[in-house]
């Protein structure tokens, strides 16, 4: 979700997380606080941290990073809110493996490069912990298997925190789509459509990072995120836009993914900004960039439906995650923010403003906790993520978005790269529920609870 434009959404992030009351829940299964760790507290991690400090439900007991300025940051962060001072481990790469084992921690949050979330996750799991990875959850298509295969043996939950499942309007479209309202599902799209080329962030005393620097000289994701772009062509994080269409077509719970193919345009955004900025001098002018600019990628459904994927970060464009929701009685769509049912909106072949139906088909879990959520990152969506994986916490049960979902939607990036390897041939993607979608139901947000 954030990147580039670090400045206003961050800076919105933080300085409203001030404003949120402490939240305390009506309805407490146990007085016992959850207790939690985390991994790799740089901009997400802090965020994520930030929002469990606004909980009188949560205690940190342990934080994880290598940079010694993000361990600062966190523990003056703690400082501030009058918390205790969590125990650090910052000894190098694996120093994970140390805090993963303290018995004081229920539950374990990792936002690290992609790279480190298997190794990380596993070791979580393993240790018994409850286990929160950011997005995507995994870079291959073994991790994916490991993380599935370290469920099945530990029984230890984890969750992929994709929080755009929980953004409003997505989440309103859902409740519709549980409503029979689009009629039966044929066609989905999403994407992650957002530019990247620069990350700066700004916390209204100074500006970090900006320009055409990446690796050990860029800062935040620009150390490790360019890299992947310079080894990788295909959709290298198709999570946000897949995780809430994966949800509406009941994906590892009555359908399928079966297989995909993918195609990537020329990938010319990146050298194209350095040279821009940095001058045709610059060293940076002379990386050669793998990924294509716009990767697209179509996925077959076993239910019939397809879902159109896109993948464009490094060219000039304003933010659009692109979604489209098309069935027998009409379709709604993210840009324009319209919506058309046949029979239903007030002109035949005339859009309706999706504002009208939002409000008539809000999910209950928003409007339950709409006073909670609104003030947080990301409009809301950090919040409710956070807060799932909390709850699913105290109440000892599987998290709405589960291992399977991690699985399955990170494996679209490897196999991306595949089906793009191959002349855009069809790849087929694994089962990772091994054949439990046939009889497995639906799990998220079902209720007004998460
Ligand atoms: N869901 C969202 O909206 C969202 C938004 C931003 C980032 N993310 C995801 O969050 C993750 C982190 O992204 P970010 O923007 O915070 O990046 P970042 O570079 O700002 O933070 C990553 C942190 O991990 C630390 N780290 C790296 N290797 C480590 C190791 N071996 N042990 C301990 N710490 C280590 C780094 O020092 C850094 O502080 C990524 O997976 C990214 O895709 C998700």
């Amino acid at each position: 979700m954030r990147r580039r434009d670090f400045i206003q959404k961050t800076a919105f992030a933080s300085t409203s997380a001030m404003v949120l009351p402490n939240i305390v829940f009506g309805k407490k299964k146990e007085d016992k606080k959850v207790r939690l760790g985390f991994i790799g507290v740089g901009q997400r991690g802090h965020n994520h941290l930030e929002m469990a400090l606004y909980r009188d439900d949560v205690e940190i007991n342990a934080i994880c990073d290598i940079d010694p300025k993000a361990i600062e940051r966190t523990l003056n962060t703690c400082k501030s809110k009058g918390r205790k001072e969590p125990a650090v481990y910052k000894n190098g790469e694996r120093d994970f493996e140390n805090m993963v084992k303290r018995d004081d921690l229920d539950g374990i949050v990792i936002s690290t490069p992609w790279e480190w979330h298997v190794p990380m996750a596993l070791a979580s799991m393993k240790a018994g912990k409850y286990t929160g990875i950011e997005v995507s959850a995994t870079v291959t298509l073994q991790e994916s298997w490991d993380l599935v295969n370290t469920y099945e043996k530990t029984g230890s939950h984890c969750m992929i925190l994709e929080n755009v499942c929980y953004r409003r309007d997505v989440m309103a479209v859902l409740n519709m789509v549980r409503q029979n309202m689009f009629g039966e599902l044929v066609h989905t799209q999403c994407g992650y459509q957002h530019d990247l080329r620069e990350v700066k962030f700004n916390d209204g005393k100074q500006v970090y990072g900006g320009g055409v620097e990446f690796g050990e000289k860029g800062y935040s994701e620009a150390r490790w995120r360019t890299q992947h772009s310079v080894d990788r062509n295909g959709d290298i994080y198709p999570t946000h836009g897949l995780g809430p269409v994966a949800e509406m077509l009941n994906i590892n719970r009555g359908n399928q993914f079966l297989y995909l193919t993918s195609i990537a345009s020329k990938g010319l955004g990146l050298h194209d900004y350095i040279v821009k900025k940095g001058g045709e001098n610059h060293p940076n002018a002379e990386v050669k960039f793998k990924l294509g600019d716009v990767v697209t990628t179509n996925i077959k459904c076993a239910n019939g439906e397809t879902i159109m994927i896109s993948h464009d970060t490094n060219l000039p464009r304003p933010y659009s995650l692109g979604f489209r929701v098309q069935g027998t009685n009409g379709l709604w769509m993210d840009d324009g923010k319209q919506i058309y049912l046949e029979g239903i909106s007030k002109k035949p072949h005339t859009w309706d403003n999706f504002k009208e139906y939002q409000e008539k088909y809000d999910h209950p879990l928003w409007k339950k906790h709409a006073q909670n959520a609104e003030n947080a990152g990301h409009g809301g969506i950090d919040y409710f993520v956070l807060r799932a994986f909390i709850e699913s916490i105290k109440n000892k049960v599987a998290p709405p978005i589960d291992v399977y979902d991690a699985a399955a939607w990170s494996a679209i990036s490897p196999l991306s790269e595949e089906s793009i390897a191959k002349g855009s041939a069809p790849v087929k993607i694994p089962d990772f529920t091994r054949g439990k979608w046939k009889t497995n139901k639906p799990i998220f947000a079902l209720g007004d609870d998460y």
